[in-house]
């Protein structure tokens, strides 16, 4: 499915020049935490969500057999051509992370994603369908914006730009975030300008984010790992043995 957000569609080629991370460095921790709970290499992950396939590849090269799923055809086609021929260890397919089918899988990472579902009733469904697929004992690691740290950083820089020379021209993009505190929403306009051939043409896109509560921990961000220990079928959001927040850089 075509999705209307450029920055997942027509600019999928361009989303790993724009939103730098630090992703062998997060991976390494991700293993980390995966490891202390018994979740080795060779196990299976789901990186639900998994956009270009920059946190899926580097997980398989980890030695974890990763299924990267994401809703955007576009991105799901630039993650398999950035693995190319890689792995048979790892796949990418288009699919909603919300209507996951059971499986039995040890691992799910679910990275960048939540703030972009809105509605109560979709998180609910992400996280059973989550429990759906891990199996008992195996590992959710999910992360999330925080509306304080949002708030603040936001306030002060509600402008983002950032232009990269690529093989397609220069492109610019450009987001301007407005805030709305009781709803802990946040509206945001996005532009991307691609200038090549002597031709400029601007992309538009308007859109919601949410933003979580603090909840004891800070920073610009906290990531969670959740160990599931019940069967799936009992599988609840409060099923949990043990839960680790960290803060994120
Ligand atoms: C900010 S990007 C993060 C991508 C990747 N995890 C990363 O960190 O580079 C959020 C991704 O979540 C995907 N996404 C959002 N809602 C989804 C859903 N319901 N089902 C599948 N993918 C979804 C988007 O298409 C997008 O690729």
């Amino acid at each position: 499915m075509k999705d209307p957000r450029p920055f997942y569609s027509e600019f999928a080629w361009a989303y790993d020049l724009l939103i730098d991370r630090p992703v062998q460095k997060e991976c390494a921790a991700i293993a980390a935490w995966l490891v202390e709970r018994g979740v080795v290499p060779g196990s299976t992950l789901v990186d639900s969500g998994c956009g270009t396939g920059r946190y899926a590849i580097e997980l398989s090269r980890r030695g974890y057999r990763v299924r990267g799923i994401d809703r955007s055809a576009d991105l799901i086609e630039e993650a398999m051509r950035c693995a190319g021929t890689r792995s048979p260890q790892l796949s990418f397919e288009v699919g909603d992370i919300l209507t996951l089918p059971r499986s039995n899988d040890d691992g799910v990472i679910c990275r960048g994603v939540l703030n972009d579902v809105i509605e109560e009733d979709d998180r609910q469904s992400a996280f059973a369908a989550f429990a759906r697929v891990l199996r008992t004992g195996g590992v959710l690691i999910l992360d999330v914006r925080e509306w304080e740290a949002t708030a603040e950083r936001k306030d002060r820089e509600p402008l983002f730009r950032k232009r990269v020379d690529t093989d397609r021209g220069r492109l610019t993009f450009m987001s301007v975030t407005e805030l709305d505190p009781p709803t802990r929403r946040l509206l945001v306009r996005e532009t991307h300008t691609l200038e090549a051939d002597g031709r400029e043409r601007s992309w538009d896109y308007e859109f919601v984010m949410r933003r979580s509560g603090r909840d004891g921990s800070s920073g610009r961000g906290c990531a969670a790992v959740v160990s599931c220990d019940t069967p799936a079928s009992r599988h609840t959001t409060q099923s949990r043995r043990d839960t680790q927040r960290t803060p994120l850089n």
